[in-house]
């Protein structure tokens, strides 16, 4: 791997480390600075499996979360996502003002810890137009999601050649998007807007910035999103597969985050395109009333019993009453 080369010694070091309980190794009161976010503490690995290369995590990113692997693909993408649901799955309780992952995880700091470590490694981070509705503020960077930790995640991109955040991906049929949002105008990212033709054409009524790419597309009765299913989003639904065709013009990079929502995740699922599931379990119940339109971790398309879909639980880790799983899917 091109960006690993000069890295060796440090992923050596780090191998060992993974091998060997990492508590041993690391002395928390010289890594967690006396500022340092209270509530956060290690997660307990309960399970691993040794699929994936070890990511060369610094001091304190490998304390707080274990040894991370990941496979890193020369020539084809890893698309992995990341949801956190309640025990009785519900990802969104889709009430205003609290519609976000924060109400579902307890605003559990772990949690943000996790999120803000997969968005270090990925080169590109996709989500629905949905979810930015609900975050509008946010932009789709380690440091956002955990300010605290932005210098070790800094370092984590460095160490592995990436030295832009990842490209923002926002994809939305109808182009019904505010170009005005800081995930398009702070500067801290560079975005894509994948839409369709009929959205462009919408989104260019207003004034969109230079730095913002805009790819159309035709929308989709695709092969690959099986007949009736892809018409859930009416004339704008675009196939998970062109979505990625037109990141990869965009990106080079192979490590794609699809942070949801629900809806855009289906559409991954719906055509085998979703690698890895990595789901934090929080200990919530927040029940259903009929109509509450409350999500769970994919909508708009259905699999079981015609065609289930069945995961392998890769790697289990415990941070308090959260439990943080991590399965594969091909
Ligand atoms: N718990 C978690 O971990 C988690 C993670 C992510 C999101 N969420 C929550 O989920 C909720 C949003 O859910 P959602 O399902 O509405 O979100 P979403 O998938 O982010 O957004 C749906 C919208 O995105 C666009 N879209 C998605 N896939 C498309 C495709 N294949 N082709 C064309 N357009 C596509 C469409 O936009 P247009 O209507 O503009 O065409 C669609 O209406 C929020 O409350 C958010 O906080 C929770």
């Amino acid at each position: 791997m091109v960006f690993l080369k000069p890295l060796k010694g440090i992923l050596k070091q780090y191998r060992e480390r993974c091998d060997a309980p990492i508590r041993k190794l690391l002395h928390v009161t010289d890594i967690m600075p006396r500022s340092g976010p209270a509530t956060l503490t290690s997660l307990q690995t309960l399970f691993e499996t040794k699929r994936g290369t070890v990511l060369p995590l610094p001091p304190r990113l490998a304390h707080l979360y274990g040894c991370l692997r990941m496979p890193l693909p020369r020539s084809h993408t890893h698309v992995f996502s990341n949801f956190v649901t309640t025990l009785d799955g519900v990802v969104s309780l889709n009430v205003k003002g609290h519609a976000s992952g924060g109400d579902i995880s307890g605003f559990s700091a772990q949690d943000r810890m996790v999120m803000g470590l997969l968005r270090a490694i990925a080169d590109v981070v996709i989500i629905g137009s949905g979810t930015l509705g609900v975050d509008r503020r946010h932009v789709w960077t380690a440091e956002a999601i955990f300010p605290k930790l932005a210098d070790d995640y800094r370092q984590l991109r460095k160490a592995l050649g990436k030295h832009a955040a990842p490209l923002n991906v926002i994809v939305s049929g109808s182009g019904d998007v505010d170009p005005s949002l800081p995930v398009f105008v702070s500067g801290k990212v560079q975005a894509l807007i994948v839409t369709t033709t009929a959205g462009a054409k919408r989104l260019l009524k207003q004034t969109v910035p230079d730095s913002v790419e805009i790819r159309a597309i035709r929308p989709s009765v695709s092969a690959h999103s099986g007949g009736a299913r892809a018409h859930r989003h009416g004339a704008s639904a675009i196939a998970a597969s062109a979505i990625l065709d037109a990141v990869s013009r965009v990106s080079p990079g192979k490590l794609i985050l699809v942070e949801g929502g629900p809806r855009l995740l289906g559409d991954f699922y719906a055509e085998s395109l979703l690698d890895e599931q990595f789901l934090t379990l929080a200990p919530q119940i927040a029940g259903r009333d009929p109509g509450d339109g409350r999500l769970s971790l994919v909508m708009g398309k259905a699999f079981a019993p015609n065609d289930p879909l069945w995961g392998k639980l890769i790697d289990m880790r415990r941070g308090g009453n959260h439990l943080f799983l991590r399965y594969s899917f091909h």
